[in-house]
């Protein structure tokens, strides 16, 4: 079986010899904050924690420095939706890098980046789009409230708890996910913000409800229509529709942070067009560039207007936003998932994935959750995912714990991810979550 389609193999324990002189490097040169996290860990769930480092990824299969081969079913934080390294964009930036690397960006850009920006306009809901292309999910988010700021001239922002979108200064201002990543920075933190409910199941009301009276400062709403990091939470059908009515007729500008759920990954170009939130700037990143950084933010062309005052300097840019490579990447990956229909085949899998894991009974989980190829399983105990997530990487399947309190387990694989490989996963977690939960 080729790399990509292969089940696990796994022949030593991880990290082993290659892998763990890798890990000892690491601990003496990265940021203290990961080797601390990694011991955290280790002490909270009895397991070691080291990472594997990898050196090889190809379609559903990564390789690690001990060449222990995985089925990878995080896409690498969501980014690699059409598979890792799809032959497609690798070819697209080889053949980019064999003319251009770089340009003097928004001054003089390359043909590839025009290319570029025009395709997302395309693909945006609106008949008349902008777009600012850029090299993160938080570039993106902060672009977003650039813009609403631009556009409203209110600096008031209403956020939600549970929200990720990004750790910069202005993303980590309206993430409402974990205190503990803001606790440090908060004083520093826009102060604007407002934070309201997520509704999980029948919360709807109470969420519109904890909506600001007074929206006289409050120019922006900024939403993830699935809430990714905080546990796969999909909020119930028509509250997106409800919640973009109440803000619209405020004047706020709704920003759809759509990093983790565009593109295909919940089933639809766009998550929050098909609830019907009706958005009017949308954030992309992750999957986009196919495994390159690129992320951009689009918006209705009479929302982004404001940027074009006459009597404006380009006030938002960045030296490497729009960079060649990175564009040459997204088209080649927007061509991939366009013509191989991978947004109808994400909605296709996710639901026969979902069915896999109901049919399967699974211990000490209390619900599946799933948008498209977006999955989450709630398990009963805290901090439950960082035990089941170890225990699976060591039979030779990457998860990653999510929720704020590490008890969901998050799966978005590969769109490509083959229901074989899913059934072996549902078959080896069965008997992970009896021995380790
Ligand atoms: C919904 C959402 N927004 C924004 C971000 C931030 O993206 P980045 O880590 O590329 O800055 C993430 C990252 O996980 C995300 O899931």
């Amino acid at each position: 079986m080729t790399l990509g389609d292969a089940p696990p193999a796994v022949r030593s324990p991880i990290p082993a010899n290659a892998g763990q002189a890798w890990v000892e490097r690491l601990a003496a040169s990265e940021c203290p904050a990961l080797t601390t996290r990694r011991k955290r860990r280790a002490e909270r769930t009895g397991a070691n924690h080291d990472p594997i480092v990898w050196v090889e990824a190809q379609g559903s299969n990564v390789v690690d420095a001990d060449g222990n081969r995985y089925v990878d079913l995080t896409s690498g934080f969501g980014v690699a939706f059409i598979g890792h390294r799809h032959p497609t964009v690798v070819e697209a930036i080889k053949k980019q890098a064999d003319v251009l690397l770089h340009t003097l960006g928004d001054l003089y850009p390359s043909s590839v980046k025009i290319e570029l920006l025009e395709r997302l306009c395309a693909l945006s809901p609106w008949p008349q789009a902008r777009a600012m292309l850029s090299l993160s999910g938080a570039d993106a988010v902060t672009a977003a409230l650039k813009t609403a700021v631009m556009a409203t001239g209110r600096p008031g922002i209403v956020a939600f708890q549970g929200g990720y979108h990004g750790l910069s200064y202005g993303p980590l201002a309206v993430s409402g996910f974990a205190e503990r990543f803001r606790a440090p920075f908060v004083r520093q933190l826009n102060s604007h913000v407002r934070f309201v409910r997520w509704p999980d199941t029948d919360d709807v009301d109470r969420a519109l409800r904890s909506l600001p009276d007074d929206w006289s400062e409050i120019g922006a709403l900024i939403v993830e229509p699935v809430q990714g990091r905080a546990g796969v939470r999909v909020p119930p059908p028509a509250f997106l529709n409800e919640l973009g009515e109440r803000c619209r007729r405020q004047g706020a500008v709704l920003i759809a942070d759509e990093i983790f759920t565009g593109l295909g990954r919940c089933g639809a170009w766009w998550r929050s067009v098909r609830e019907e939130l009706d958005p009017d700037v949308i954030c992309v990143g992750k999957a986009l560039g196919g495994g390159l950084p690129v992320s951009a933010c689009i918006a209705r062309e009479e929302v982004m207007r404001a940027w074009g005052d006459p009597e404006r300097e380009a006030i938002h840019t960045g030296t490497f936003y729009g960079d060649p490579l990175g564009a040459a990447a997204a088209l080649a990956t927007l061509d991939v998932i366009e013509k191989q229909g991978l947004v109808a085949l994400s909605e296709e899998r996710g639901a026969a994935f979902a069915r896999s894991l109901e049919q399967a009974s699974l211990q000490g989980v209390s619900e599946i959750r799933h948008a498209g190829t977006m999955l989450g399983l709630q398990l009963d105990a805290e901090l439950g995912a960082l035990r089941v997530t170890r225990a699976l990487l060591e039979r030779g399947y990457l998860v990653l714990p999510a929720g704020e309190h590490a008890d969901v387990l998050q799966l978005v694989p590969p769109v490509t991810l083959r229901q074989s490989q899913f059934d072996g996963f549902v078959d080896v977690l069965g008997r992970v979550l009896e021995t380790t939960l």
